[in-house]
């Protein structure tokens, strides 16, 4: 696997990757890879010739008040597991390289990014969309994997390659992973990293109660009473609070007060001690 972090070095080795009717997938991370991130270079494997992993802690998404200096980074031990699942180029851009000095341009996508974790972190979803765009026209790759875990960021990247008409040579799919959860079911994530031993056993009780809540409502409960008693379960669990937990369109993340004929979607963020989890599941009529 080679690493370069420079878009010089980069052009170049895509060039050597690019040959015949060679593909390629991107895996775009932020580093301190879990089985999550492994899960979505397999995948990437499994379909395209060659995979181009990125490892960039992209500070436009971090607002003023979060953890962009305390966000894990190792990008050695990141390295070697990404060769080891046969990555064959890992981007790893500087700060520099990604936005010189001028940068000027944000790319924001209405709707889709404004309640759920928009609200609660303004700004994050223009930071993200720039720079999934700006990785989308460095690597230019045929496919591009994100995981449902961050279901909202990859809503909102699906409409911007829509609006944007990002079909080749930006990026020609965009493929949802399911999230990979622990043998309990929290919802693998670089930030379990920050819960104490008691936190970590309490925050089972988040995909435990949204599959009561999923349950409840395909069985006919209420939304609002579903949506009840999973907050009163987290907060007795030892949650600190919900910022929120919603029904939603699972395409464009509109609340939703009762199932319909589209596919549904349960969304929560909830705040165990200083640690704000989030996570989704798919809700079938
Ligand atoms: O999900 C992430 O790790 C990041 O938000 C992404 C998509 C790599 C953009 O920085």
């Amino acid at each position: 696997m080679q690493t370069v972090n420079s878009l010089g070095m980069l052009r170049t080795a895509l060039a050597q990757l690019r040959v015949g009717n060679a593909t390629i997938a991107l895996v775009p991370t932020m580093g301190a890879l879990h089985e999550g991130h492994l899960t979505l270079v397999r995948r990437a494997r499994a379909e395209a010739d060659h995979v181009v992993a990125s490892i960039f802690v992209n500070p436009k998404q971090f607002g003023p008040n979060e953890d962009l200096d305390a966000y894990p980074r190792q990008l050695a031990a990141d390295a070697a597991m990404l060769e080891a699942e046969g990555v064959a180029l890992l981007w790893a851009p500087t700060v520099d390289a990604m936005y010189p000095d001028g940068f000027a341009t944000s790319v924001s996508v209405a709707g889709v990014s404004e309640g759920l974790c928009g609200a609660a972190r303004p700004g994050h979803f223009d930071g993200v969309a720039t720079v999934v765009l700006k990785l989308f026209n460095q690597v230019a790759p045929d496919m591009a994997f994100f995981g449902e875990k961050d279901f909202q960021q990859l809503a909102v990247i699906r409409v911007m390659a829509r609006d944007l008409d990002l079909t080749r040579p930006h990026v020609d799919a965009i493929i949802g992973v399911p999230t990979v959860r622990e043998a309990d079911g929290l919802a693998m994530s670089s930030r379990n990293r920050y819960l104490s031993p008691e936190q970590r056993a309490a925050a089972a009780a988040l995909p435990r109660a949204m599959r009561a809540a999923a349950a409840a409502i395909t069985g006919g409960t209420g939304v609002t009473e579903a949506l009840g008693a999973l907050e009163a379960e987290l907060l007795a669990a030892g949650f600190a609070s919900i910022d929120y937990a919603t029904l939603a369109d699972a395409a464009s993340l509109a609340p939703l007060e009762a199932l319909g004929p589209a596919p549904a979607r349960l969304l929560v963020a909830a705040r165990i001690g200083g640690t704000r989890l989030i996570d989704n599941l798919a809700v079938s009529g």
